[in-house]
């Protein structure tokens, strides 16, 4: 595996492989890599010739300084993880990202106003402001990004529009460990007992879809704000039904959903969605 820290460095690599006809695929992750990471590398190891994957905890995709601190960090093991499945590791640091305050312009429309935007102040900025760059580091043909992160993935490829990148973005299903929870970076910060019943979450996005079909939109919700109420080691965030594509509140007539939960249990924010169509 190559690792730089240059991003000069790592562009001189990469011009290099596709001046010989190589495609290149690239995973952006924050690291404390989990099987959902290693999904997106193997999908890119088996459909590129090289597979970048950055390693880099943005500090300004965080608002809330608590959350960047603990925020868990083991580079070490995560290389070891991914040897498998990646050509290439970049591990920049803050100077290299940023050697200057972000300060370009971005129009996301409604999509960083509703949900995590809202909940999130200046997190979408922080996301568009480091894709852009490593983008702009690696400019690979192939990305991968999950579907956890749904609204995420809209900021990326509306990011991809507005910045005119010719690259490829590639949503990826959610990995989920045995018992329905999401895997998530953050996971390993659920005590034993939290960790225990953080299942529900998974379990009460499956229960609200079938009510949503069946009884409908408001039903659905309200079942959700019960189950949560009747858990009260848990605080729900926002539970919403999107149009998928739209990304606009669902009206009942419509073919496809997508229910987007944030909850937090203890310390620790989760998200999960499920998708549905009729
Ligand atoms: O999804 C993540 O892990 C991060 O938001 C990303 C895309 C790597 C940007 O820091």
């Amino acid at each position: 595996m190559h690792i730089f820290k240059h991003s000069a460095e790592l562009l001189d690599f990469v011009r290099h492989q596709k001046a010989q006809g190589k495609t290149v695929g690239f995973v952006p992750t924050m690291g404390a890599l989990h099987k959902g990471h290693i999904s997106l590398l193997e999908k890119s190891y088996s459909e590129n010739d090289i597979t970048i994957c950055s390693i880099y905890v943005n500090p300004i995709q965080f608002n809330n300084a608590s959350d960047l601190d603990k925020y868990p960090r083991m580079p070490e093991k995560d290389m070891e993880m991914i040897k498998h499945c990646c050509d290439v590791v970049f591990l920049p640091n803050n100077e290299e990202m940023y050697p200057e305050k972000p300060s370009e312009e971005y129009d996301f429309g409604h999509l960083d106003k509703v949900l995590e935007g809202a909940f999130r102040p200046g997190h979408f900025y922080g996301v568009a402001a480091v894709v852009r760059r490593l983008f702009e580091m690696t400019e690979p043909h192939n990305t991968y990004f999950g579907l956890k992160d749904y609204q995420q993935l809209l900021i990326v490829k509306s990011i991809a529009k507005q910045c005119n990148f010719d690259i490829n973005i590639v949503p990826c299903p959610i990995v989920r460990e045995f018992d329905g929870l999401a895997m998530s970076s953050r996971n390993l910060r659920l005590s034993k007992e939290e960790r225990e019943i953080a299942p529900l979450i998974w379990k009460s996005l499956n229960n609200a879809a079938k009510i949503l079909l069946q009884e409908g939109i408001e039903a659905s919700k309200d079942f959700i704000l019960d189950t949560f109420a009747n858990n009260p080691s848990f605080k729900i965030e926002y539970f919403e039904w999107y149009h998928p594509e739209k990304f606009i509140p669902s009206q009942q007539s419509d073919e496809q959903f997508v229910g987007l939960m944030v909850v937090w249990l203890g310390e620790v924010r989760l998200i999960d969605n499920i998708i549905i169509k009729k």
